[in-house]
């Protein structure tokens, strides 16, 4: 059997589709080179006939990658698949990825329709596929709670139609390793034709088990591993790219081998939590701030002593540089910028002048600069874009005294100032804001993150606006935290007020 693992990526499809992760094209785009760069060998770029925006992402990313396969999701219907193709009219490796659910549950809740009908649209949907590209891909939606023998029929049925690739997710992360393996191996053992196709695996991570079930289907004869970085997704989540990876290049005796430069794999990390706004768990394994900190001291005095004692990976390995991570107001222009494109951001030079400028008023502030603010600062000429802006905020509060706020927002270049109390200096800030913008607007969530540690830190702000029944989501970091509340708050309310 071939040793090597095709990477499939799903983090602009099945990432994208997390409340609040959303990216516009621009974004999507540099996410999609950043995985160009990584050595991915398939990007899954959306779901065309979802959404316009989606439909155009899809043909922006077939223009703007060269190497890896551009894929587009459908359901087993004519039209979704007529439009998949024409989204990927600009790609030059194109593949249509189009599926049913196959669980006992999805046929008859989610299709009130029988098995054999259900062979039927897969097998119709393949061969529709088949009209518009050579490499078509087909998921057994839920084939984690598939039974074995039906899914053979099914994968069986659309290998004859012409699939390339036969996707297993366990769409609802239910699956154990053993027993995912056991799945992947008797589709091998008892599937006609599975030899000559590629078996994938899409785990979820429900109960923290995609990793090990993607190892184990890997084990068992799959070789696409359908994952995406920093493992986001929906629910729990997706297999993260980064720990299938590094699990397999740690455990050379599975010889199994990936095309993943993975000198890439922090930077892109980096990227993809700093454009969709999602933090990465501390503990996160291979890409999270603690996964190579070693703080009680037989530990520190064993890795000085050598490395192996306590790491089974260099952080170099997987670009993370320890030597040059800090930068401080000493730090020149060519400091930042190298900085940037290690973390995967080449600004031009306007944009890397306004950086540099608000990364020296920061140094003023916190004396130790980290790739997460600097992320953050590079972040900030999207916010200097918005319609509204914050002009300025003062809150006067305190124990034992009721908080003031007076603010100043910029509409459009227009000045206007308000004032608000509030049980507290977030509730009055937010109060001065309602007073400027007289719409229906409530706070359903709101999160605040220190970045780092210390009381110099930034925090980041999460907030969920609910207006007219829609949910906006809003981003900010600052080292005021009233302040990243107040801009949090604007963010929201810049994408539904324009
Ligand atoms: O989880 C799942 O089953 C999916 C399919 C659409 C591939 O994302
Ligand atoms: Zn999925």
């Amino acid at each position: 059997m071939d040793n090597r693992l095709y990477i499939f990526d799903t983090t602009l499809r099945d990432g994208e589709q997390v409340p609040g992760c959303q990216l516009n094209t621009v974004e999507k785009i540099e996410v999609a080179k950043a995985l160009e760069e990584l050595g991915v060998d398939v990007i899954e770029a959306g779901f065309p006939v979802s959404s316009p925006g989606d439909f155009n992402s899809v043909v922006e990313i077939s223009k703007a990658v060269t190497w890896p396969t551009i894929c587009a999701l459908t359901r087993a219907v004519e039209n979704d698949i007529k439009v998949a193709a024409e989204a990927l009219q600009y790609a030059k490796r194109k593949r249509i990825h189009t599926g049913i659910g196959t669980s006992d549950s999805h046929i008859k809740y989610k299709f009130n329709s029988n098995r054999e009908e259900i062979i039927e649209r897969a097998v119709a949907a393949v061969s529709y596929a088949k009209r518009f590209v050579e490499d078509v891909q087909f998921y057994a939606e839920d084939a984690g709670r598939t039974d074995n023998e039906y899914l053979a029929r099914v994968v069986e049925a659309v290998i004859k139609a012409g699939a390339t690739v036969v996707n297993i997710p366990d769409t609802t992360g239910y699956c154990l390793p053993e027993e995912f393996g056991a799945k992947i191996k008797y589709l091998v053992e008892n599937v006609k034709g599975i030899d000559k196709i590629t078996i994938a695996t899409h785990c979820h991570n429900d109960l923290g088990m995609a990793t090990a079930n993607t190892i184990s289907g890997v084990i068992n004869g799959a070789r696409q591993a359908e994952v995406t970085i920093n493992g986001i997704g929906e629910r729990a989540g997706n297999t993260s790219l980064e720990e299938v990876v590094m699990a397999l290049k740690s455990h050379h005796e599975l010889g199994v081998n990936t095309n993943i430069n993975t000198r890439h794999i922090y930077p892109t990390s980096r990227l993809v939590s700093n454009l969709m706004n999602m933090p990465v768990q501390p503990n996160k394994a291979i890409v999270g701030r603690n996964a190579f900190a070693h703080s009680s001291g037989i530990h520190q005095d064993g890795v000085l002593k050598n490395r192996e004692s306590y790491e089974i990976i260099d952080p170099k390995d997987v670009g993370i540089d320890e030597n040059s991570i800090v930068l401080t107001a000493r730090s020149g222009r060519a400091a930042l910028k190298h900085r940037l494109h290690v973390l995967g951001i080449d600004l031009d030079k306007e944009h890397l002048d306004k950086t540099y400028e608000a990364f020296l008023k920061f140094a003023d502030r916190k004396k130790e600069i980290n790739d997460d603010d600097i992320l953050m600062l590079a972040g900030r000429h999207h916010a200097s874009s918005r319609r509204i802006k914050l002009d300025f905020l003062q809150v006067t509060s305190g124990i034992g005294v009721h908080s003031v706020a007076s603010i100043g927002l910029d509409i459009a270049g227009e000045k206007f100032e308000a004032c608000a109390s509030g049980n507290g200096p977030v509730d009055a800030a937010l109060s001065a804001i309602k007073n400027i913008i007289r719409r229906q607007m409530i706070v359903k969530e709101f999160l605040i993150q220190a970045i780092n540690r210390g009381s110099n830190d930034v925090g980041k702000v999460h907030m969920t606006v609910e207006h007219e029944g829609m949910e906006y989501h809003g981003f900010s970091a600052n080292t005021d935290i009233v302040g990243a509340s107040a801009e949090a708050f604007i963010d929201a309310i810049n994408k539904f007020a324009k």
